[in-house]
């Protein structure tokens, strides 16, 4: 089956062929990030219009030499997001489906960047997922491609957020996750003391607000060199990542097969190393080109979403995680 995907939420215009869910044929993604950056993170008004200029020739690239009737279903992501993006993308799916007359399904962003790391790895169910991006930041219980229940999440920022965040504190450009790592291979993290959030009500939810203001206080009263930035930078990523592995450590029960990582904060090697040597269980990431937004991992899981097609229609879009 023949599936385009088509990916909106944020500020990436992304587009994809993927076949049974598994083979990339085509993949185009477009970044807007150097356009955010003067900004210091996305201007949602400017990301909705970038999606306009940029989505027929994202589409036409994708394409290719393929027919769009060669096409079995159209996959959108529908949710969570930013809604004038959200809008660009399921607008023209649903458009695509009017005029080809093709079944259209909606895909949940946070879910797929899970399925990212399932695709071209093994699967093993029941599993953990480790979600990590922007906007997010979940410990789920994965059934199958499709079925995640949600364990924790975050009471405040997401995990992402606060890269990008304390990356701004430190000078650094948007987005800052790669700034921040490569920032602290310079640092010592033995200088600077932070330490993740604890959620009274749930040991294994998330709160990053604390360490951010931490962060905060820390630069405006040391005022810090190049070398303690760096430190900073290596102290934060160590205290978000150890938080982020030891509350994954107290999710595991024993059903659990595997360990799948997902979303855009898998992008840094560093947490990749942490994270392999921390289990017994088989771990999994995204291909690197997979690990941002992008609309592979829709189609992807479009795929396995298949039954649940339907007409364009009745596709709605949500800014938040509904289900
Ligand atoms: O999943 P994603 O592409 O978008 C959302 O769905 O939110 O994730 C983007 C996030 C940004 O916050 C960015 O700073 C972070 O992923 N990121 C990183 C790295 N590369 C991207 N965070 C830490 N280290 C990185 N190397
Ligand atoms: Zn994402």
């Amino acid at each position: 089956m023949l599936v385009l995907g088509i990916e909106t939420t944020c500020d990436e215009t992304s587009c994809a062929l993927v076949q049974d869910g598994e083979e990339i044929l085509t993949h185009t993604i477009v970044s807007q990030a150097d356009m955010h950056a003067e900004y210091g993170g996305v201007f949602p008004e400017m990301a909705s219009r970038e999606h306009v200029l940029q989505m027929l020739p994202c589409l036409h690239k994708t394409l290719g030499t393929h027919a769009l009737n060669d096409i079995d279903l159209i996959a959108v992501a529908n949710e969570p997001g930013l809604m004038g993006s959200l809008l660009m993308g399921v607008t023209t799916a649903q458009m695509l489906c009017y005029a080809l007359d093709k079944p259209i399904v909606g895909v949940n962003h946070v879910k797929a960047h899970l399925y990212a790391a399932m695709m071209g790895n093994e699967r093993h169910f029941p599993a953990l997922g480790i979600l990590l991006s922007g906007g997010h930041t979940f410990l789920v219980d994965i059934q199958n491609e499709t079925t995640y229940t949600v364990i924790s999440t975050t009471v405040d920022d997401a995990i992402g957020e606060a890269f990008d965040k304390v990356a701004s504190m430190l000078g650094l450009p948007y987005p800052g996750g790669p700034h921040i790592e490569q920032l602290a291979k310079q640092g010592k993290k033995e200088r600077f003391s932070f330490s993740a959030g604890r959620v009274k009500t749930n040991p294994l939810a998330f709160s990053f607000s604390g360490i951010k203001t931490n962060v905060l206080y820390t630069v405006s009263e040391t005022q810090p060199d190049e070398q303690a930035k760096a430190d900073i930078a290596a102290a934060f990523q160590d205290a978000v990542f150890s938080d982020v592995l030891t509350k994954a450590g107290k999710a595991l029960k024993t059903e659990h097969r595997a360990i799948y990582v997902g979303g855009g904060v898998t992008m840094n090697q560093t947490l990749r190393t942490l994270a392999k040597k921390r289990y017994d269980l088989p771990i999994f990431f995204p291909k690197k080109e997979l690990s941002l937004d992008n609309a592979a991992m829709i189609a992807g899981m479009g795929f396995h979403l298949r039954s649940q097609a339907s007409t364009p229609e009745r596709l709605e879009c949500s800014p938040r995680f509904a289900h």
